[in-house]
């Protein structure tokens, strides 16, 4: 077989996958365990600071809305036939993720994209991957109405799913001082995920000053991460040399661009190490 039929026969296989009737299982709803906690504020490398600033002044925390929140994030009577939660693609014990290349939604439909972690989500310039939603509020009305994730027409179909739930209406009274409503239960859910914060991996703790939280290996990738002469700077040279010349300006100018950047601050790089003597 010559290459051309074989990228038709290719082809084919990849159009009869995709008119497959079979859809992909969906799983369980995750139960909310330990992982689903509230993190601790005590974690080694926890930005205090950086954590209050994230934290709307119309949306303050508190331990009951937080609560609320909580079980709206595990709860399947949040889509359009109950069988999708936000955990759904984003269970605590894959770290907030789904673990799988795209998510699939309700009636095993099959997204596009892949779930990133809700982990230090709050801290995020924009939420998605083309960071199309301002605020965690914004963000989590979407999915709600997405036809491949939960399903629903309008947010107010899902406030209406809930509201004739006596726990709803109790918690919501008890947290807002009213009955069930879309931008309440916005702000519940999204007052939950500021609480799921991630630090304290061995690097924090390398970086608070534990030399033996990480080992000579990567401590020596670190090195390398941050030195001027190698980390990256090399991996952008050499991707720039992929660039043909009807495009070199363009490239060039790029490339021009990228080391710009790679002399700003990155929150996690060490820039006294990264630029030696140099300011
Ligand atoms: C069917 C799977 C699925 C469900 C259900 C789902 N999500 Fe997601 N979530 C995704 C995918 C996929 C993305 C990335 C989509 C994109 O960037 O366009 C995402 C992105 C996000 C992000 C942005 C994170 C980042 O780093 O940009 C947040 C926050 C989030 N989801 C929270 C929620 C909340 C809250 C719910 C429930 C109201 C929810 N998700 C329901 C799959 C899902």
């Amino acid at each position: 077989m010559g290459p051309v039929v074989r990228a038709s026969v290719v082809i084919a296989s990849l159009i009869g996958a995709a008119g497959d009737a079979r859809a992909p299982a969906l799983p369980p709803i995750p139960i909310p365990g330990p992982l689903a906690e509230p993190r601790s504020s005590k974690q080694v490398g926890f930005p205090a600071d950086r954590t209050m600033a994230a934290i709307p002044s119309d949306n303050p925390q508190t331990a009951d809305k937080i609560a609320l929140g909580r079980k709206l994030f595990f709860d399947g009577r949040l889509s359009v036939d109950g069988t999708v939660a936000c955990a759904t693609c984003h269970d605590p014990g894959r770290a907030f993720t789904d673990g799988r290349q795209t998510s699939i939604g309700v009636q095993g439909r099959s997204g596009q994209r892949n779930a990133p972690t809700v982990l230090n989500a709050l801290y995020n310039q924009t939420q998605f991957w083309d960071g199309r939603a301002k605020t965690l509020e914004d963000q989590a009305a979407l999915p709600i109405v997405n036809p491949v994730e939960m399903g629903q027409p309008d947010l107010e179909a899902a406030v209406r799913s809930l509201a004739a739930y006596p726990d709803y209406q109790q918690a919501f009274q008890m947290v807002f001082g009213r009955p069930p409503n879309g931008r309440d239960l916005l702000r519940a859910i999204a007052s939950y995920e500021r609480t799921l914060t991630s630090f304290d991996s061995p690097f924090d703790r390398f970086l608070a000053g534990d030399a033996r939280a990480i080992n000579e290996s990567a401590k020596r990738g670190w090195v390398l991460f941050n030195d001027e002469e190698s980390e990256i700077d090399d991996l952008v040279i050499f991707m720039a040399s992929l660039t043909s010349d009807p495009w070199q300006a363009l490239g060039k100018q790029e490339l021009a661009r990228q080391r710009a950047l790679a002399r700003t601050n990155r929150p996690f790089r060490d820039t006294r190490r990264a630029f030696r003597s140099k300011p």
